[in-house]
């Protein structure tokens, strides 16, 4: 009812508005020289005329523009890509599009469309991808014979629906065959044949959002279920509200098509809901589980749970996860019977900021483990890795990037009996300084502490490493710390006033070393990195002597063979000093 009167709303308030508007079509001229016209926000009314003929790409998105004639793009035959979203188009003439034979993206999303024809899309042999999200229609075309769809033979990625479509009948999808992806905006939808959407394949991902359905009718919610998976696709079931034990029965339908990954993504769930989804899961084939931009409720009581098998369980990701009694949350220990299958976790921005070392004992296959912008400090890693006594001994990757360390010492001591730990990522923490040595594992070869607030590097770096992110901090020198087999040091953003001594690093290909205050560097500190073929170093503050600008511009002039090559764009490589050189 309340959509109804939105749309007699808004039906009324554009009858009125509405004059005739004779109004000469405007000229975009925002084109590139690879046939690429961005109109894009320039308050267009209509469909403007651009200054280059063969346009490939045309982007008119957020525009004003409210109808497309059947002329408006007579001038347009040779568009690969077309993108109206986000204007107010109520009414596209039958063959605005007829012309535009060579097209293959179409974007049609958010506008005010109350209906879609057949007709538009009848000549469209070449459309692969089509995006009809968020319009007012409340069906899939007329209906009956005449699909949307049955001209697109090529059509690989398809999106619809919006807070007003009803229905999804039979037939509203024929024609359409080998679909890549596949996103429906069904949080209204009241009737879904079932197998309209039966016969796409291989879906490699599908977005359902279906609040309402989950809500008011789990039978249909199942039909849908029951016609995307696939074992091959990655499901993602979108803004629905799981609280109680009926609401996942739908799941089983997914566990006997033998889907294996699912991602939930703006949910809100509960502990029992969860609980009775691993129940449903029993022995399905699921691999990977996510959970997304979601609120859980629940106190992470898992007795319930009864011993579910779900023995291929690989990977669960859990992102910027809102725990509603976060204090009262235990642990997911009573998971175990899950968690010995694992081998990747990532648990990113969920505040959460211990993991107990008991959780970690049951995770005996687990290989990466991504604990990223949480709240963990020095004591509450040391409790979740076990205080270093090797226990996730198959660790090949951690990042605790973005949390509240503050000891280096006390992170090498954590992870030195690690013995596959390969690549470890502590950046966007607190450190601020580096102990003289260090003990880590023989087999690190990745290790960033970006963004930190180091001044100094000192022998705990590793001589393992193969490549070291030091960017973002406040180093002021590197001249003391040989690494033999290092091939990548990024060290953008600190107070550099010098390259570092290239004979330190007889195995460097890359450096980045711009935004610092280097003053010059010359052909013969290139020299001393033996194997060096990439360098950034822009943005510092060179002084031009004309030595150095003599060396740039012989640099960027042709480059002499084996030489470095300046991978940043040259305009990057401005004269600080002297003073009449200063660019401002
Ligand atoms: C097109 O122009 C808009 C607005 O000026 C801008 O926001 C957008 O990034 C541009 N797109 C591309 C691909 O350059
Ligand atoms: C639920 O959806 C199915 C399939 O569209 C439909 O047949 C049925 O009538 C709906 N049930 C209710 C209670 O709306
Ligand atoms: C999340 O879901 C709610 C409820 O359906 C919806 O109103 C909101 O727009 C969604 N948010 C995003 C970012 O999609
Ligand atoms: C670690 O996490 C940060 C923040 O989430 C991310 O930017 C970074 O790419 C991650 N590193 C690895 C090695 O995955
Ligand atoms: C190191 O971490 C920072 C911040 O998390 C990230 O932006 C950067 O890409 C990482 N460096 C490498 C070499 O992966």
């Amino acid at each position: 009812m309340e959509s109804l009167a939105m749309l007699v709303l808004l039906f009324f308030s554009q009858g009125q508005s509405s004059t005739p508007e004779v109004e000469k079509r405007s000229t975009c001229d925002r084109c590139d020289e690879r046939l690429f016209c961005n109109c894009s926000s320039r308050n267009y009314r209509h469909v403007p005329t651009v200054t280059v003929t063969e346009v490939v790409t045309l982007d008119l998105s957020f525009n004003d523009i409210t109808t497309v004639a059947e002329d408006d793009l007579r001038e347009y035959t040779w568009l690969r890509t077309l993108d109206l979203r986000s204007n107010r188009i109520q009414s596209i003439h039958e063959w605005a599009f007829h012309l535009l034979q060579g097209l293959e993206s179409l974007d049609l999303s958010y506008n005010q469309l109350a209906a879609l024809n057949p007709v538009w899309f009848s000549k469209l042999l070449s459309l692969q991808h089509l995006n009809l999200l968020g319009n007012c229609y409340r069906t899939l075309g007329p209906g009956g014979t005449l699909s949307l769809f049955r001209s697109l033979i090529r059509l690989r990625f398809l999106r619809f629906g919006n807070p007003a479509l009803e229905e999804v009948r039979r037939g509203d999808l024929a024609g359409v065959r080998q679909l890549d992806q596949l996103e429906v905006y069904g949080n209204n939808l009241k009737r879904y044949d079932p197998g309209s959407i039966g016969d796409l394949w291989p879906l490699r991902v599908v977005t359902l959002r279906l609040r309402g359905p989950f809500q008011d009718n789990l039978t249909l919610v199942s039909s849908i279920f029951h016609d995307v998976s696939y074992s091959e696709t990655f499901l993602v079931v979108a803004d629905v509200l799981l609280l109680e034990k009926t609401s996942v029965a739908p799941f089983s339908e997914i566990n006997q098509r033998r889907l294996r990954s699912i991602l939930f993504q703006n949910a809100t769930l509960t502990d029992e809901a969860i609980i009775h989804f691993l129940e449903v899961m029993d022995w399905a084939s699921l691999e990977s589980f996510g959970l997304e931009d979601a609120t859980f409720h629940g106190t992470g009581a898992w007795k319930p749970a009864r011993q579910t098998h779900l023995v291929n369980m690989d990977t669960v990701y859990f992102r910027n996860i809102e725990v509603v009694k976060v204090f009262k949350f235990t642990s997911f220990l009573n998971l175990g019977f899950l968690l010995k299958y694992l081998r990747q976790i990532s648990i990113i921005n969920c505040k959460v900021y211990v993991m107990p070392c008991l959780t970690s004992h049951l995770l005996t296959q687990l290989e990466y483990l991504d604990l990223s912008s949480n709240l963990l400090t020095d004591l509450t890693l040391t409790e979740s890795l076990c205080h270093g006594h090797g226990i996730l001994r198959n660790l090949r990757v951690i990042n605790v990037s973005d949390n509240a360390l503050k000891s280096i010492s006390i992170i090498s001591k954590l992870v030195t009996r690690l013995d596959k730990l390969i690549h470890l990522d502590i950046s966007q923490n607190a450190y601020t300084s580096m102990p003289p040595t260090c003990s880590w594992p023989q087999t690190l070869t990745h290790l960033n502490i970006s963004w930190a607030k180091l001044q100094r590097v000192t022998h705990c770096l590793p001589l393992t490493l193969e490549i070291l992110d030091l960017g973002h901090n406040d180093l002021t020198a590197f001249h003391s710390v040989a690494l033999p087999v290092l091939r990548e040091l990024h060290l953008s953003g600190n107070k550099l006033r010098r390259l570092p001594p290239g004979w330190l690093f007889p195995s460097l290909e890359v450096l980045l070393i711009q935004s610092n205050t280097l003053n010059m560097f010359g052909p013969m500190d290139l020299q001393l990195y033996r194997k060096l073929r990439a360098l950034q170093a822009g943005q510092n503050r060179f002084v031009c002597s004309c030595e150095f600008v003599y060396f740039m511009v012989w640099r960027w002039g042709g480059a002499v063979e084996g030489s470095v090559e300046l991978t940043d764009r040259w305009d990057n490589y401005l004269c600080d000093s002297p003073l009449p050189l200063q660019v401002i």
